[in-house]
């Protein structure tokens, strides 16, 4: 095999990507043209805005796009669309949302919706001056990004606030703007850094041109510019709750009084200890990405927030809360999650669109109520099923799906493995092995 460099790669054709690919990193004898091909869209206009998302595309990657329906969340049912490659994730969704809905179902509360971005630069000007100047210096900036932010407060939003930062006691001259954004139902990464970049020139001239500033110490140095991920100011909040009584009785027969002590312990441990609040977070981002997958919306920025949310007083915790009191359990969920249902993707790929559809084209607000109550679910159907039946039953049964299927098993031989495999573990070698002997 021999592995070249190459120049000029993303001037290639598909075609040319695919055989340089094929002649420089696959074995002689390969199907892999034909692979990445039989992935291509037959329709050649939509395939073209699926490779215009990103760069050197040769092939398109496909996901499960799957339902999860009944989900009541302020008194309305969704049925919420999910994109995920795990088994059994969808399934514990829409366990977790039936069982809710028979229990009022979920209620949210949005916290706030503000974003936030960051001009970072170095002055080593003398710091009261530069703060004592500050009011004038926003103006300035205000009044040159006013082109820019226009439409944006037509649609109700633009910059809430500004103010400045002295970091100079840890790196000498760096002081950051920060500002503080509204941007409606869009997730707004766009405009922000727009004005953020507006901000950054604005500044340049203001400290060339302003009185206010001494001749001797006109130099700014603009490091960079750029929206936060991390933004504790957008935050929904949802939860569930019921009488410990109407929890109901469990598998293994668990009664609801021991579920619901066990359900808060299993929390509280994860307000305890970073290894399994890690673990419990990635439970409840199963469903939080799955449906921000669907919508077209970015789940790196929503995770990159939610973890950085998790460990805001100094330790690594849960996002989710519970609390037994008075004989009402309650659970609940705080993350933050800055998306939108305009802009981006979210019209442009033709499922994301069709999935915004399906929760009825609902508001930025809205898809964050909708998001995090799956996120509450998904943890839910995770920890319910960790202090009962413990989560491999669930995942072997799903799992054993796949490998039947992969061994293209009938319906038949698929009953017989089902219930041979009752009691026994199954691993890929053991349905295998025991599906040659059925044949
Ligand atoms: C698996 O993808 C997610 C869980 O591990 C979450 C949890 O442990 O809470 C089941």
């Amino acid at each position: 095999m021999g592995v070249k460099a190459v120049s000029g790669f993303s001037k290639f054709s598909k075609e040319e990507k695919l055989d340089w690919l094929t002649s420089n990193y696959m074995s002689e004898i390969t199907d892999t043209k034909e692979t990445f091909s039989y992935f291509w869209l037959q329709d050649d206009t939509t395939q073209k805005i699926i490779d215009g998302f990103s760069e050197n595309t040769i092939s398109n990657f496909i996901l499960p796009y799957g339902l999860a329906p009944n989900f009541l969340i302020d008194g309305e049912i969704y049925c919420v669309p999910m994109v995920i490659e795990e088994s059994s994730v969808i399934a514990a969704a829409a366990a977790a949302s039936k069982y809710w809905m028979d229990r009022g179902g979920f209620k949210t509360t949005i916290l706030g919706t503000t974003k936030i971005g960051q001009v970072h630069f170095k002055w080593h000007g003398d710091h009261t001056v530069i703060k004592s100047i500050y009011t004038k210096i926003e103006s300035f900036l205000l009044g040159s990004a006013a082109p820019i932010i226009e439409n944006m407060q037509k649609r109700g939003g633009g910059i809430t606030n500004t103010e400045l930062l002295d970091f100079t006691a840890a790196e000498s001259g760096l002081y950051q703007i920060r500002v503080h954004f509204e941007t409606c139902d869009s997730m707004g990464a766009n405009f922000i850094n727009s004005v953020l970049e507006n901000f950054a020139n604005s500044l340049e001239r203001f400290f060339v041109d302003s009185p206010d500033v001494p001749d001797e110490e006109r130099d700014i140095d603009i490091i960079m510019s750029i929206l936060s991920n991390y933004t504790p100011e957008c935050v929904v909040r949802a939860e569930v709750s019921c009488p410990v009584k109407d929890l109901g009785t469990f598998a293994n027969g668990m009664l609801a009084e021991q579920l619901a002590d066990k359900f808060r312990t299993a929390v509280k441990i994860a307000h305890i200890d970073p290894y399994r609040a890690t673990t419990h977070n990635k439970g409840i981002f199963n469903g939080i990405d799955a449906v921000i997958l669907a919508t077209g919306n970015d789940f790196r920025a929503c995770e990159a927030a939610g973890h950085t949310y998790a460990a805001r007083d100094g330790q690594y915790k849960s996002l989710s809360y519970c609390e037994v009191k008075d004989g009402i359990f309650r659970f609940w969920l705080d993350v933050p999650l800055a998306i939108g249902t305009v802009g981006g993707l979210t019209s442009l790929h033709p499922l994301a669109k069709k999935s915004l559809e399906i929760l009825g084209n609902p508001s930025a607000e809205k898809l964050m109520r909708i998001v995090a109550s799956v996120g509450l679910a998904q943890n839910f159907a995770a920890i319910r099923s960790l202090v009962t039946t413990g989560i491999q039953q669930g995942h072997m049964k799903m799992h054993l799906m796949n490998i039947l299927n992969h061994l293209n098993a009938t319906e038949d031989e698929s009953f017989r493995v089902i219930s041979h495999f009752e009691d026994k573990t199954v691993s890929y070698a053991g349905v295998r092995d025991y599906l040659s002997e059925l044949r």
